[in-house]
């Protein structure tokens, strides 16, 4: 097992837990796709993995050590990679500059010379564009420019916040290409995704997430046929005025 999440509460402040003893498990080598409605805690989810976020209860192990507690730099140390839904690159750099910024846990020159290169033979647009200024990039070319930045230090799970929002299909289509050759570079991809539908289509195996906890998880394909899902899911969106 890569992630073993172990009854975890985590939230914001004094405010009540967010994730109220969540517990789901990843395997190496799959695609993971994390839906739920709105609030139900999908980015918490994330934040708390990557260590933004420090759980109040519970146990997070990744490849069978303990990492609940440890700094986003530590976990980052230890292969887990996390873009989140604003990207957070570096607008006024280059986008050399920002794939820089990606291997700056790599001490040896030439290995980080050897990364960069592969970068840009899996994106050729990043090539021809690697003095721009990475504000001045289209939207798309940022989500491609933040996914190609986890590459710099290949970790073994990549947990993306949203990647396809705000994109035109087309684009969506090319985000979701670039999380296949992740996957087929090794890399466990766990996806939280708006789109149930797309994101479904693509992993091999789905969460459901809702008010903080579990609900169901299962062969991606499956997912929406289940009645109880579209229930839970579709009804609260539609309750909530989102469908
Ligand atoms: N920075 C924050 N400070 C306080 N509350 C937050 C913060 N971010 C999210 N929340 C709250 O946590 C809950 C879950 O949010 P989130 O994990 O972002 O949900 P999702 O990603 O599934 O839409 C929501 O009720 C939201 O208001
Ligand atoms: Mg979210």
């Amino acid at each position: 097992m890569l992630l073993d999440i172990q009854n975890v509460e985590a939230g914001y402040g004094s405010a009540p837990p967010v994730l109220r003893g969540l517990s789901l498990q990843v395997e190496d080598n799959r695609s993971y796709c994390v839906i739920g409605p709105n609030g139900a805690g999908k980015s918490t989810l994330l934040k708390t993995i990557v260590g933004i976020l420090r759980p109040r209860r519970g146990t997070i192990r990744f490849q069978g050590e303990s990492i609940e507690g440890l700094r986003p730099d530590e976990i980052l140390q230890k292969g887990i990679c996390f873009v989140p839904q604003d990207r957070s690159l570096f607008p006024e750099m280059t986008v050399q500059e920002n794939l820089r910024m990606g291997g700056f846990l790599i001490r040896d020159r030439r290995l980080l010379r050897e990364r960069l290169d592969r970068v840009y033979e899996l994106f050729p647009i990043l090539r021809d564009r690697t003095n721009q200024v990475a504000g001045t990039l289209s939207g798309g070319q940022q989500q491609m420019l933040a996914l190609a930045r986890t590459l710099m230090i290949e970790p073994k799970l990549l947990c993306v916040d949203e990647p396809s929002l705000g994109l035109a299909p087309g684009i969506v289509d090319q985000v979701f290409e670039t999380l296949t050759e992740f996957r087929k570079q090794g890399m466990t991809v766990l996806l939280v995704e708006q789109n149930a539908v797309r994101g479904l289509s693509w992993a091999d195996w789905g969460f459901v997430l809702d008010l903080g906890a579990l609900r169901f998880e299962g062969p991606a394909d499956g997912i929406l046929e289940n009645p109880q899902i579209r229930e839970l899911y579709l009804g609260r969106l539609a309750a909530r005025g989102e469908e």
